[in-house]
């Protein structure tokens, strides 16, 4: 086991299967003894979930697109500070449902070009990327007739449609070309376990 933690996060997009990865991967390592943190974003500490229901629910027009920067980095932020760091200085394996990549796609894309805005935000507040990240690539018609038939309260950015999602995916997988070194992307048209093991196979690697 890694002394110094390994910091994974998930992305793609919305019901691309990446949180049942998630889980699926948090269980098995534990089966094998790792010491695993399963959280996600916006999200993954009190403050964080707070804020989680500002930004997903209500109406879409809710914030502005820079304020809406600004709460997915402050949400961040406290999830950084209160879980991850703390869990990663204990050794542990910490899998992150989204992270910095989704605020780069969604905040930085969706509502005009606003990925500097995003870096610089990150820079400033943020500065940790993750040790690897996997990509569940999708396409973008099954993701969402997935993610539609959840029928939560928190479809901000489901709303927006299949063009977002398409934007999205083509969005994820240069973002996983300009920082290939951590990005692995995985094929998520295919069953859950087939996906699966191609995650297992990835993380025990960098594991070892
Ligand atoms: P998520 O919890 O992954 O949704 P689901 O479990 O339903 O797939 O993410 C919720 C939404 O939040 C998703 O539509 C993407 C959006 N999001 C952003 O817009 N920016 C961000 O920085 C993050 C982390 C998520």
């Amino acid at each position: 086991m890694t002394k110094a933690g390994l910091f994974l996060t998930f992305e793609g997009i919305d019901g691309s299967g990446k949180s049942s990865q998630a889980r699926m991967l948090a269980e098995h390592l534990r089966g094998l003894g790792y010491d695993v943190v399963l959280t996600r974003e916006p999200g993954g500490s009190a403050g964080a979930e707070e804020i989680r229901s500002l930004v997903l629910e209500g109406d879409p027009d809710r914030w502005s697109a820079e304020t809406e920067i600004l709460l997915f980095t402050a949400a961040r932020r406290d999830h950084l500070e209160r879980t991850i760091r703390p869990a990663l200085a204990e050794g542990k394996v910490v899998i992150c449902d989204r992270f910095a990549d989704s605020t780069r796609m969604y905040q930085g894309l969706s509502r005009g070009d606003l990925r500097g805005l995003v870096d610089q935000l990150h820079d400033l507040m943020i500065g940790r990327e993750p040790d690897m990240t996997v990509l569940i690539d999708m396409d973008p018609e099954t993701g969402l007739s997935r993610a539609k038939g959840r029928q939560g309260t928190e479809e901000r950015f489901e709303d927006f449609g299949l063009d977002l999602q398409q934007q999205m995916r083509a969005g994820f997988l240069a973002l996983a070309d300009e920082y290939s070194d951590r990005f692995r992307v995985v094929d998520g048209n295919r069953d859950m376990d087939s996906v699966a093991q191609d995650v297992t196979d990835i993380v025990l690697q960098a594991l070892r």
